[in-house]
């Protein structure tokens, strides 16, 4: 799937594009009962919200092996409807997948993620430069209720700021500081929420300030983020580089799969 010219513009200004309807029901429902075996998997690729509970993030659904490997997923991520726009915005290079990770935000428990570039986190990895972008894919309609994400349009803009590790909240990870946030945010439109049908792809940009608020509502809100990296911004060495499910080691360049991702996965299972 080609992305128009005004597409394009969209994403460099606003640092999101949203692209409804790019996954049918059938393939989302095929995605949320591959979740549904997942979750039961014992593996560390997985978090759950309390020891023996649910798990609210499963990483690495991509490739073809390991514990969490799931062939819809692995074809979800590779296929042209997705890759095409993600090289179109990262300027037609070879790229890899740095990760998947699939946040299950539970009715009532599932729960806030402070305000944060993802690129604060993939620097600390060695991630020499932001040339990276993520497809959220919506599996549920995420809505204000159950704890969509907010963007601040254009935030991308203000660089890498250097982020402070918060480790008050559920997700323990680094976030903007405070300070730095308000002084943005007095500076910028105000934040949007990310809501949608399920099967809406939204791309973003690694230093977009973005956030999402706790699951207040009886549904559950899962989604999958899929990040693409170049393959010539791989990270550099550093000191206790995090696991292979967050900070993938398999650079081969991704090739292009087949739109068909309910047959491929059934070929592959
Ligand atoms: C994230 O920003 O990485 C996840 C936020 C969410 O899924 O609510
Ligand atoms: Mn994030």
């Amino acid at each position: 799937m080609k992305l128009s010219k005004s597409q394009l513009e969209t994403y460099e200004r606003d640092g999101y594009l949203t692209l409804p309807g790019l996954f049918s029901a059938a393939e989302v429902d095929a995605m949320k009962s591959e979740l549904r075996r997942i979750q039961d998997i014992d593996t560390d690729h997985l978090v759950r919200e309390r020891s023996g509970g649910v798990a609210k993030t499963i990483y690495r659904v991509h490739e073809d092996n390991g514990p969490t490997a799931s062939p819809v997923f692995h074809a979800a991520s590779r296929c042209p409807r997705v890759l095409e726009p993600a090289k179109a915005v990262l300027g037609d290079e070879s790229l890899y997948v740095y990760h998947t990770k699939c946040n299950l935000k539970t009715a009532i428990d599932g729960s806030v993620w402070q305000w944060h570039q993802d690129y604060g986190t993939w620097r600390k990895d060695g991630v020499p430069q932001p040339a990276l972008t993520t497809a959220l894919v919506m599996l549920d309609k995420p809505t204000e209720l159950n704890g969509c994400l907010y963007f601040i349009p254009g935030s991308h803009k203000v660089g890498n700021l250097e982020p402070r590790f918060d480790d008050a909240t559920a997700y323990k990870f680094w976030v903007v500081p405070k300070e730095r946030l308000l002084d943005i945010m007095a500076n910028s439109p105000e934040p949007v929420p990310i809501t949608g049908e399920p099967g809406t792809v939204v791309f973003f940009h690694p230093n977009i300030l973005h956030a999402s608020g706790h699951n207040l509502s009886r549904h559950d809100r899962w989604a999958i983020y899929v990040v693409y990296n170049k393959v010539a911004n791989r990270p550099l060495d550093v000191p206790n580089p995090r696991p292979d499910y967050v900070r993938s080691t398999n650079f081969a360049p991704l090739q292009l799969g087949t739109d068909d991702i309910l047959a491929a996965g059934r070929v592959a299972a």
